[in-house]
């Protein structure tokens, strides 16, 4: 028989990536396409749910075309995904019936103020674990709803249904067979209950979305069926894992014990601690959320999620054109005074975790005629890891756990710069792996263990570098005060209404 393999597919906000992965938990290959992301109105951000559907479809044709194996020889397909971003589409047509609204978008703002003067936080943060906020589904199903034409009629009359994009995937990949999604996308979506792991009719009746667009809830990791034949290259391929990409990337980086904490840079920044089967409930601005289920067996995980990370480095480079290409930036840094606190607050769409600030703006705190693009880069380098030590703190606090060692992934951690930077910010041990497509792993390990292609103890990922504190806590924590006054002043920025 044919070596087999497991394909990880990773949709992003910004990439798409198809993954090849080995028995003994090596990458052979990969595929990927940066994908279109489009800022229509300030504060909004929307995506062509179709245009995506194609990106997945160019992953799987040039991973089995560059790779060179048969499609047979895919055991199984897992599936991680960005988290929350919403669509809906016509079950007839199977077309999307506007754009998804994406994860980082503020245009339900509205939405979420009027749920709140409802009064309907307490119960929310209980059922859900979550927070009133545009980040959610919720709030974005109900824009939908409330504006695009014929949308609550087409729901009321069962021809309507919604979908995260792991949901939308399968759909698709499974020639509308399976409309479907796993607890730990379902737990984003501000409609599920935590405890129960089903819908919520309390929840849905107060936010107005009928249950009949839901799609159903399963594991994280199980045989859902196969890829429709015409998707792949005539094969009928299971497709065994769905899971949110950062709960993937806790998987990945092995995090399986209560305590153990991840830290991945994407498009955002997710820190993570797996708290077992207990739902730890933060009193410092994170979220409790499920991690997976796998069979009845569920594990949560105490999230801070930051809304703007690794893509501060494109914004850079493409906005700013402080670069061409980041793998300077480390060297830039390294150029910079060090000793000069400039500081670049990423509150592009307001503060996620644990400041929870959606009117939050941007800013470049502490220029001073010295200041040159290397110090900008800097501080641009340096705000993942301030932000990253704002949810550390949260969760020490939370979990009442010390935080003596973070497993980081995402492309930012090529930086050099930034993990020295942030390992003596943080006065704890950063461990970069020699892998680093980390949620694809998270997701090929979920997909091949539901198929016995892997069992749990065949699991294993090498560390390549560890990074270690070398610089004092005092004079860390002084860098630290300053950045809690450059974020006071993104926040004192009041919206000015414009008449008419
Ligand atoms: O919650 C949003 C998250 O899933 C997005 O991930 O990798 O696109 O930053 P990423």
């Amino acid at each position: 028989m044919d070596k087999q393999y497991i394909l990880a597919i990773d949709h992003g906000t910004t990439s798409t990536r198809a993954i090849l992965f080995d028995h003994e938990c090596n990458m052979v290959d990969i595929v990927q396409k940066e994908g279109k992301v489009e800022y229509p109105k300030s504060g909004w951000v929307e995506q062509d749910a179709l245009a995506v559907w194609l990106d997945i479809l160019y992953v799987i044709a040039g991973i089995i075309n560059k790779s060179g194996i048969k499609p047979d020889q895919v055991a199984a397909i897992g599936i991680s995904n960005q988290r929350e971003t919403s669509v809906l589409w016509d079950k007839k047509t199977g077309l999307p019936i506007g754009k998804a609204i994406v994860w980082q978008s503020r245009q339900t703002s509205e939405i979420c103020d009027r749920w709140k003067e409802e009064g309907l936080e307490e119960m929310v943060r209980q059922k859900t674990g979550l927070r009133i906020d545009p980040y959610f589904s919720a709030s974005k199903i109900a824009w939908m709803l409330e504006n695009i034409e014929g949308a609550r009629e087409k729901a009321e009359n069962g021809d309507l249904m919604f979908g995260t994009m792991d949901s939308w995937i399968v759909w698709n990949l499974s020639g509308e067979e399976r409309h479907i999604t796993d607890v730990s996308n379902a737990s984003r979506t501000l409609l599920c209950n935590i405890e129960t792991l089903e819908w919520d009719d309390e929840l849905l009746e107060a936010f107005h979305i009928p249950k009949t667009i839901l799609p159903e809830i399963v594991p994280t990791s199980f045989n859902y069926g196969t890829t429709a034949p015409y998707h792949f290259f005539g094969s009928r391929i299971p497709i065994c894992s769905m899971v949110g990409d950062q709960q993937a990337a806790l998987f990945g980086q092995l995090c399986l014990e209560k305590g153990m904490v991840k830290n991945t840079y994407g498009t955002g920044g997710f820190l993570l601690m797996n708290t077992g089967d207990k739902i730890v409930r933060s009193k410092n601005g994170l979220l409790s959320t499920v991690a997976w289920k796998i069979g009845d067996h569920v594990t949560y995980a105490l999230e801070g999620s930051i809304f703007v990370s690794g893509s501060i480095m494109k914004w850079m480079r493409d906005e700013l054109q402080l670069f061409d290409d980041v793998k300077v930036t480390s060297q830039m840094a390294n150029n910079a005074k060090a000793q000069d606190d400039l500081f670049i607050v990423p509150a592009f769409v307001g503060l996620g975790a644990p400041y929870w600030d959606d009117k939050a703006k941007a800013s470049i705190v502490g220029l001073t005629l010295g200041s040159n693009r290397n110090q900008i880069v800097k501080a641009g380098i340096e705000s993942m890891a301030y932000q990253a030590k704002d949810v550390m703190d949260a969760m020490e606090k939370d979990s009442n756990l010390k935080i003596s060692k973070l497993k980081v992934d995402g492309g930012a951690t090529s930086n050099d710069y930034l993990l020295q930077f942030q390992a003596n910010l943080c006065q704890c041990a950063l461990e970069r792996f020699k892998v680093t497509e980390l949620t694809a792993l998270g997701a090929a390990f979920l997909a091949g263990l539901a198929i016995g292609y892997w069992k749990l103890e065949n699991l294993k990922i090498e560390i390549d570098q560890t990074f270690e504190p070398n610089k004092k806590k005092e004079e860390m924590d002084l860098h630290f005060e300053n950045w809690h006054r450059a974020i006071a002043s993104c926040q004192a920025f009041k919206p000015v209404q414009v008449e008419g």
